[in-house]
């Protein structure tokens, strides 16, 4: 199964991937995960990105449409995987899509995840007061252009999942709440049964 999460920072993405994945045993991608390794071991590639993530900009389309195209190939991924934080662009969704076309593959569900941003405010700044090394990325002066970039970049993806050619593939999910009421709305859009809940 292919699985793709959308939201603004803050939205839960990571959250909420984490336990999907596991639900479902496929491999959970995280984009911004897989670039703050290569920062902090400062590869050719980390210390490229290091600047651009810190400011809360998204780095060139080209540079990680490869490192997911790369990433996916691996074995770990041919049962499926779920993808947090990518596609982020329109270019990177119709990269990604002539990529899966290319292998006469499909992604079975989008999920949007829709928090507003009074919230992600709200929860970013205090993950920021709360880490002993929070991330560069949620200093108090990254947080509105991060959420900015959101609106103006990404949520254009959300139209380009809604058209007619991915017919009932995207599924919008209220990112407010607790986890596992969110976690629950997730399950209960893409057709999966909460076996903890039924037992
Ligand atoms: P990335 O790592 O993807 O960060 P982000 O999208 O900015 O957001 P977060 O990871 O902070 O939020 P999240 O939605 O995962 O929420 P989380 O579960 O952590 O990207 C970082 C950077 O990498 C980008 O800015 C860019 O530079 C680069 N990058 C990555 N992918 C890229 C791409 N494809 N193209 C270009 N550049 C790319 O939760 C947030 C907080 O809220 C936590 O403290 C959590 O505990 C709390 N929380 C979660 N759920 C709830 C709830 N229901 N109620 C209350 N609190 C909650
Ligand atoms: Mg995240």
């Amino acid at each position: 199964m292919r699985v793709v999460i959308i939201g603004p920072p803050g939205a839960g993405k990571g959250t909420q991937s984490s336990r999907l994945a596991k639900y479902l045993d496929i491999r959970h991608l995280s984009t911004g995960d897989i670039l703050r390794s290569a920062k902090k071991a400062g590869t050719r590639i980390g210390k490229l990105v290091a600047p651009i993530m810190d400011e809360g900009h998204l780095v060139p389309d080209e540079l990680i449409v490869s490192v997911v195209e790369e990433r996916i190939e691996m074995d770990d991924c041919q049962s499926g995987y779920l993808l947090d934080g990518f596609p982020r662009t329109l270019p990177q969704g119709e990269a990604y899509q002539r990529y899966l076309d290319e292998h006469q593959q499909k992604i079975d569900h989008v999920i949007e995840l829709q928090v507003d941003d009074d919230e992600l405010k709200k929860r970013l700044e205090a993950r920021y007061h709360k880490m002993e090394n929070p991330r560069e990325d949620d200093k108090p002066e990254a947080i509105p252009r991060r959420i900015e970039v959101y609106h103006s970049e990404t949520s254009p993806l959300v139209d380009f999942y809604s058209t007619e050619r991915f017919n009932g593939v995207l599924k919008v999910i209220a990112g407010i709440g607790t986890m596992d009421e969110v976690f629950q709305r997730i399950l209960t859009e893409i057709g999966q049964e909460d076996q903890s809940l039924a037992s």
